[in-house]
């Protein structure tokens, strides 16, 4: 694979999670006006990624063409528009022989799609795992892996195979990001029929993984469901908290061109994504679980540490935390400033215990940064 890429977790926006088959080019056009000037590009956010249905057929050389309905312009001058805005461009495939929406897939003219691609600029390709038969996930994968190599042009490889096949044992050499679940749904606390999980049950299946990650390969919980319009403002914050917690890629799923002021604040928090993008990419672990209430933590560079209090219930719950004694494997000492990433305030030191109390479904981020002596 391309190294280099993605050395911290990549940064953008889905169309899938708010518009899935309903895309056009003037969506994505505006979408990546909005991120180049609403303070998602300077906060970091960097693809716009064109997911399922954008493509229609392929023509009597088996060439891969866009929807001209949906893109009249085509993909070149739609990638030359996100270009022109300072931002990268993203597209879908799939490994199989048709996309998730019965859109034509790549199976068998990999080395053919990743040619395209790349004379269109494509920066990021996220390949997903529909009708693919009897197909070897890794097999697969490694393929496409190999014809974006050969094309030349650096790509970002999304493994989209939702953990079935335990894409972090063997994506590393593959990828540089893979899915971990099935598709996230948006909810806080559910389960749907067809394998959709809500924020919460997608962080239980990162109690495990977390060691497989690292620059240059990231566990991907799925693109955020923030500004969706159901989870509430906690339950947003908890979210982003968790996925800057597990230094997932962090992929806006919502309508970045019409939102409100607390889901841009919630998305652009600097001090929650310095979290997500601190350079160690060590994903955190849950290091402990009282009931309803968990605490991870997550080494960060420099020595210090992030800690996430969540609140998995709907009723408040209070602490009394002595975060010294407790993470002394760790070598926290009494000389760290404790620093609340959400209310932007410092609360404390080290020498104290945390008090306070979590509102339901809410969090509780903490930065512990050591004090240099003067
Ligand atoms: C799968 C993927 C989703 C999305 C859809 C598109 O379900 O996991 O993220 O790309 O396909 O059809």
């Amino acid at each position: 694979k391309f190294e280099g890429l993605a050395q911290k977790p990549p940064m953008g926006w889905n169309s899938w999670n708010k518009f899935e088959c309903k895309i056009n080019e003037s969506i994505i056009r505006e979408v990546a006006d909005a991120m180049a000037s609403n303070g998602m590009k300077a906060a970091g956010y960097e693809y716009v990624v064109v997911d399922d249905c954008w493509q229609i057929g392929r023509d009597s050389l088996g060439n891969i063409m866009a929807d001209t309905e949906r893109f009249p312009s085509g993909m070149k001058s739609l990638v030359d528009y996100v270009h022109s805005k300072g931002l990268k461009f993203g597209i879908y495939s799939d490994a199989g022989t048709a996309t998730c929406q019965g859109r034509p897939g790549s199976r068998g003219y990999e080395f053919q799609d990743a040619r395209i691609y790349a004379s269109w600029g494509v920066d990021y390709l996220k390949y997903d795992w529909c009708n693919h038969g009897k197909q070897n996930a890794e097999a697969s994968y490694t393929t496409m892996r190999d014809a974006l190599y050969k094309a030349g042009r650096p790509i970002v490889f999304s493994i989209c195979e939702w953990g079935t096949n335990k894409p972090w044992e063997w994506g590393k050499t593959v990828g540089h990001l893979w899915r971990t679940t099935e598709d996230i749904i948006n909810c806080f606390d559910c389960k749907n029929n067809w394998g959709g999980l809500g924020v919460l049950q997608i962080i239980d299946l990162h109690t495990e993984i977390g060691d497989y990650s690292g620059p240059g390969y990231w566990n991907d919980p799925d693109m955020l469901e923030i500004g969706n319009g159901v989870l509430t403002q906690p339950e947003e914050r908890l979210h982003m908290s968790m996925w800057a917690m597990f230094s997932a890629p962090l992929i806006a799923g919502n309508d970045i061109r019409n939102m409100s002021a607390e889901t841009l604040k919630t998305l652009t928090n600097k001090e929650v994504l310095d979290i997500d993008q601190d350079k160690l990419g060590i994903s955190a672990t849950r290091w402990m679980k009282y009931g309803d209430l968990e605490v991870w933590f997550k080494p960060l560079s420099d020595g210090n540490y992030a800690f996430c209090f969540i609140n998995r219930s709907n009723q408040p719950i209070s602490i009394n935390q002595d975060l010294k004694t407790t993470i002394k494997k760790m070598k926290v000492d009494d000389s760290y400033t404790v620093r609340d990433l959400w209310k932007h305030k410092d609360i404390g030191t080290t020498k104290d215990n945390i008090v306070g109390t979590i509102p339901g479904h809410d969090v509780l981020m903490l930065k512990l940064t050591k004090k240099l002596p003067l």
